[in-house]
């Protein structure tokens, strides 16, 4: 996730201090480097380096840039370090044409080969790199094509999501813009016309915004906009609209808190996990394989992810893994690491003191330590052998939603890869994971449509319980384990999780009439088991909420509420659907009691003391 921004003034007014000034606006979108180009006197100026935008400004003062159209980025690094060679915007060998970008490229190692050999030169680490490139091959083979048309025929090279903004010296009046699957919207007033990827870029200059589609290439000059399909080039007309937001509002896309719109954003996130590169998910499954013991080192949420992983990685690869609170590592397990061991460790925001201890507690003992963090250039990137990113973009809710089931949906990636290394299960088990790894962030979708204001009238019913209980038996415990933590983090009511099974061996005395015990029940091996935990709770008073597959009467049937995830989820990805229902169910709890999820009390989101 990164926020991409383009103006072009006809007043003859410079672009550069209003780039400046709107990025600073999208910088929650990430803010690991930034950079601008602008267009003066059919020449191209560029300032960009790694940092925030207010360091990068005091050494580069961005606003002193000439010229009255521009584009500019501020970045969440995916491909490449943060480092001012990867920081957009990108140009093609000539320097001539300058991109930014908000997306993943998923075939720029394909389509950098073939350009490598044509004889172009790169030099970031960049998907976005290729587009300039494309764009420069397609006006060198045929000269007499526009900018526009130059981009259309890269766009149809061009798989994954993007939203660009694109400047040319070949044609120095315009912004080309295109967009498939990453936010586009356009601004305009009598000043000028805008692009960005978020309404809150231009909101302070104005409050037109025009929506742009997936499939969609937009044309900016002196004169306005022109849309057109990159299917056919046909045009397509659409008036601006009035956005009533305020620019608080607007950063949350209409949403009252970050949590709610980072919930919501789940599906687009896992769609984006998907697209992470074979050769990293290569590259790190091969270091697993050689492991003989692997350690899963985390905190918070991310050792929720890490207990699920356990699960994942037994049932795939046959690999025993084990999951450790980054605050017990040394104590537990330093003594026993050596140059054998193997640790990954996972971190949302790679910055986390109990984790990074434990990293080098391993290192100093000679161990391989490989991550998963959501924040390319933070201190865990840097010191591990080998690292991989979440993709889920910056996460501002202290209580961590997107970043979680990304953590998730990688780390089945990583143990279905392993598990074709290691041949321990059959093809047509694996095709029938990958499928159903694909059609995950749909179902995600339809949870979150479907089951929202169902989840907010149990909410309404439960706000004032004293206690929850969790409980979920096999992967569906580390499920339990985070619904909980997420309840009591933000809802403030002491919550209790448990495998299901050890719940009898004594949570089971706490139970009374009408204490709310919220059971997570895939359709999977553990079915049956967990309907015996049902009726061993509802004999004691218990009320029943059970989180269940799409027509599971069964269950249905026992619980008091239930909440309905779609069918055909295997058991091993169910966490990353389930999950999302118990979200909600915290959010909604916690504005009953008229609190803020996004600030609770006492805690931070990163925790960098031990
Ligand atoms: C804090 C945050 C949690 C997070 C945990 C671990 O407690 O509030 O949301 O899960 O730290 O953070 P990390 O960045 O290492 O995943």
């Amino acid at each position: 996730m990164c926020g991409i921004f383009g103006c072009v003034l006809n007043d003859g007014s410079p672009a550069a201090p209003l780039i400046h000034s709107s990025l600073k606006k999208l910088e929650y979108r990430g803010y690991d480097s930034v950079g601008i180009a602008t267009l003066s006197d059919g020449k191209i100026f560029i300032k960009k380096d790694q940092g925030k935008i207010d360091e990068v400004d005091k050494i580069l003062n961005l606003d002193d840039m000439p010229g009255s159209i521009g584009i500019g980025h501020t970045r969440w690094a995916t491909h490449g370090a943060p480092l001012k060679v990867n920081s957009h915007p990108h140009t093609d060998c000539t320097g001539e044409i300058v991109v930014v970008h908000n997306g993943i490229i998923e075939n720029f190692l394909e389509l950098k080969s073939e350009l490598q050999n044509l004889g172009h030169e790169f030099v970031s680490k960049t998907d976005t790199e290729v587009m300039p490139h494309l764009i420069e091959e397609n006006m060198k083979r045929n000269p007499q094509l526009s900018l526009e048309q130059a981009v259309l025929e890269s766009l149809k090279r061009v798989e994954g999501s993007y939203a660009f903004a694109i400047i040319s010296t070949r044609e120095p009046d315009k912004i080309i813009c295109a967009r498939n699957e990453s936010p586009l919207v356009l601004g305009v007033n009598h000043k000028g016309v805008f692009c960005a990827s978020d309404i809150p870029a231009f909101l302070d200059v104005t409050n037109k915004a025009v929506m742009i589609n997936n499939g969609e290439l937009v044309i900016l000059d002196a004169s306005g906009y022109r849309i057109k399909k990159i299917s056919d080039g046909t045009a397509v007309t659409r008036e601006p609209i009035t956005v009533e937001w305020t620019a608080e509002m607007a950063v949350k896309q209409g949403y009252p808190h970050f949590m709610i719109k980072e919930i919501h954003e789940q599906p687009e996130v896992l769609r984006n996990t998907l697209r992470i590169q074979d050769h990293y998910l290569d590259l790190l499954s091969t270091f697993l394989d050689r492991a003989n013991e692997v350690f899963f080192v985390a905190c918070g949420t991310s050792y929720h992810a890490c207990l699920a992983a356990s699960y994942m990685f037994s049932k795939l690869s046959f690999l025993p893994t084990f999951p450790v609170y980054g605050s017990e590592f040394v104590e537990q397990c330093g003594k026993s690491v050596s140059i054998d061991t193997t640790m990954l460790a996972v971190s949302q925001s790679g910055e986390t003191a109990d984790t990074i201890a434990a990293v080098t507690c391993a290192q100093q003992r000679a161990a391989t330590v490989l991550s998963l963090t959501n924040v390319i250039g933070s201190t865990m990137t840097r010191i591990s052998r080998v690292y991989i990113g979440t993709q889920a973009g910056p996460e501002i809710g202290v209580a961590a939603t997107k970043t979680f089931t990304s953590q998730l949906s990688v780390l089945a990636q990583l143990a279905l890869k392993l598990s074709k290394k290691r041949g321990k299960i059959s093809q047509d088990e694996i095709d029938c994971l990958e499928e159903s790894l694909q059609k995950l962030p749909d179902k995600v979708e339809t949870i979150v449509k479907t089951q929202e204001e169902k989840v907010k009238q149990i909410a309404k019913k439960y706000a004032n319980a004293k206690v929850f209980f969790f409980l979920g038996r096999g992967i569906s415990t580390a499920t339990a384990y985070e619904a909980r933590l997420k309840l009591m983090e933000i809802a403030y009511i002491p919550s209790i999780a448990f495998p299901a099974g050890e719940s009898k061996h004594g949570p089971i005395s706490l139970i009374e009439n009408g204490f709310p015990v919220v059971f997570i029940c895939p359709r999977d091996e553990t079915h049956k088991t967990i309907i015996g935990n049902i009726m061993e709770m509802k004999a004691r008073g218990a009320h029943i909420i059970a989180v269940v597959e799409e027509g599971d009467v069964d269950i249905k049937s026992l619980a008091d509420d239930y909440i309905e995830v779609p069918k055909g989820i295997p058991s091993i990805l169910s966490p990353i659907a389930y999950i999302v229902p118990l979200q909600l169910l915290a959010y909604f709890v916690a504005l009953e009691r008229s609190l803020n999820p996004d600030m609770p009390r006492n805690l931070a989101k990163s925790v960098t003391v031990k």
